[in-house]
């Protein structure tokens, strides 16, 4: 009989999308994936060190998790991921029910490791992209698909390249056959995934390349890619988007800070004039172009000033969506080291600040769609109301609609009726043999396809 697994994904996309690969690849060496804890012989909790919040998410759901194996002492428990990557023997001091700790780079030898006794495996590949490794996909519609692991630009605040090791992408034939692969699976939408995605490089081939090539995929409406880096932007990228129909018009841009000596410090590669002369690049580029963003408060050193003009920032772009964070120092990051001068009350009231003034740009872009049409990507039945559907439209925007016939994977038109910072609602329009209204300037959008689960 098959043994089973029990996975718990954390942090961002790039998890998402590891999630799938280990069970594809666990499930290839007779494992069974399971949703319930309570039966399984494995249990995975795939992890993030972004944030010191994160890790003690983590720490909690394993001392929860702790009593399936004190119910059934075989039951093996492990960490894989950034976590695991980060804190590597310290986890088991910290959580003494683990069985084992395995990195980012180190899946492949998984199946065999767990044949053995208790283990740690954080050794980093600079060459693995497990390009031939089908992943077992959890979204019928939407395929993740790594094209890149790990990070170089070492910016002073970040634990990831030093959990994902150095960047590397995977063959263009390779992606393309994921990418073949998905739409015989049924995939409508593919999103390419990287920390910096936009730094995709096989050979002379880019995410340029990658796009127009995908575009040429039967099957696959809609093509989408996250996080984009602003230093490597380029303008064959942004030509690409305009000129393949399939490309989304949407873009998640992390800024970080409006500040130019924050940005500095930082070391992210790019000034505020810089970042802002891009967005008016993919603007006159892309009509309608959805635009989201990262920030950060509290940055050591960051000062009033400097974050009125992180908000004067947000007012001038206008983002359709940001995720917003305070500042949490990493261990092992270049900022770790240096003190910390925004007391922890002065950062929460500067992260609700944003949050305020971002939910009220985001509610008003959308409140100016009520009335348009626009076109949705079905996903499934909506949360509520009962007998309704969700889905995205072509900026990512979650749409829920009436509309009593639609399945997974149909492209839908439909008028938006009401809208709030993160929702639109609408009615589907009558069926014209072909969706009606997408991107283009009648759909300005929110919500990024980035983010965390
Ligand atoms: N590679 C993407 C980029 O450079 O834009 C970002 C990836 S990172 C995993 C996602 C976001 O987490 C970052 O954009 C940043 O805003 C936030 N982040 C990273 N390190 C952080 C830290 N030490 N404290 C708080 N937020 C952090
Ligand atoms: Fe972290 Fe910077 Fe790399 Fe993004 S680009 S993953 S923020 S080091
Ligand atoms: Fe977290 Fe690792 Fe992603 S640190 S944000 S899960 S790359």
């Amino acid at each position: 009989m098959s043994r089973r697994v029990y996975i718990e994904t954390y942090g961002c996309q790039m998890n998402l999308a590891d999630t799938e690969l280990l069970s594809g690849h666990l499930c290839r060496h007779g494992y069974q994936r399971t949703g319930d804890p309570g039966e399984a012989d494995v249990i995975l909790l795939n992890t993030c060190a972004v944030r010191e919040h994160a890790e003690e998410r983590v720490l909690g759901r394993l001392s929860a998790l702790a009593r399936f194996k004190r119910r059934r002492p075989e039951v093996r428990i492990g960490v894989a991921g950034c976590m695991a990557q980060h804190h590597r023997e310290r986890l088991l001091e910290r959580a003494p029910c683990l069985d084992f700790v395995v990195g980012p780079d180190a899946y492949r030898r998984l199946p065999e490791l767990l044949g053995g006794d208790a283990f740690i495996d954080v050794r980093l590949d600079r060459r693995e992209t497990y390009a031939d490794i089908p992943p077992e996909r959890e979204s019928g519609v939407r395929a993740w698909i790594p094209v890149m692991r790990g990070c170089d630009k070492f910016c002073s605040f970040c634990i990831v390249p030093y959990v994902r090791g150095r960047e590397r992408s995977v063959p263009l034939q390779a992606v393309l056959e994921h990418v073949r692969a998905a739409a015989a699976e049924g995939c409508r939408e593919v999103v390419f995934l990287g920390q910096t995605v936009n730094a995709y490089r096989d050979g002379t081939a880019t995410l340029a390349t990658l796009l127009r090539a995908t575009s040429q995929v039967e099957g696959i409406a809609r093509i989408r890619f996250t996080s984009s880096h602003p230093a490597d932007m380029t303008q064959d990228l942004i030509d690409a988007m305009a000129e393949c129909p399939q490309v989304c018009p949407q873009v998640h841009l992390p800024v970080q800070s409006g500040s130019d000596r924050v940005l500095e410090r930082m070391q992210r590669g790019y000034t505020v004039a810089r970042y802002l002369e891009l967005v008016d690049r993919l603007r006159r580029a892309i009509p309608g172009v959805a635009l989201s963003t990262d920030i950060m408060v509290g940055f050591p050193g960051e000062d009033e000033r400097d974050f009125s003009a992180t908000c004067e920032l947000l007012r001038t772009v206008r983002f359709d969506s940001a995720f917003l964070f305070q500042y949490s120092p990493r261990e092992g990051a270049r900022s770790f080291r240096w003190p910390e001068t925004v007391l922890p009350e002065e950062k929460a009231r500067r992260l609700r600040e944003v949050i305020r003034l971002q939910e009220e740009i985001s509610a008003e872009i959308n409140q100016s769609l009520v009335g348009q049409a626009t076109e949705v990507l079905v996903e499934g039945p909506a949360r509520r109301p009962e007998g309704w559907l969700a889905g995205k439209n072509p900026q990512y925007k979650t749409v829920v609609f009436r509309y009593p016939r639609g399945a997974p994977g149909d492209l839908i038109s439909v008028r938006v009726t009401e809208a709030t910072a993160h929702t639109l609602v609408g009615v589907a329009e009558p069926a014209t043999g072909r969706a009606g209204a997408t991107g283009g300037a009648a759909s300005r959008p929110v919500a990024p396809a980035g983010g965390f689960v």
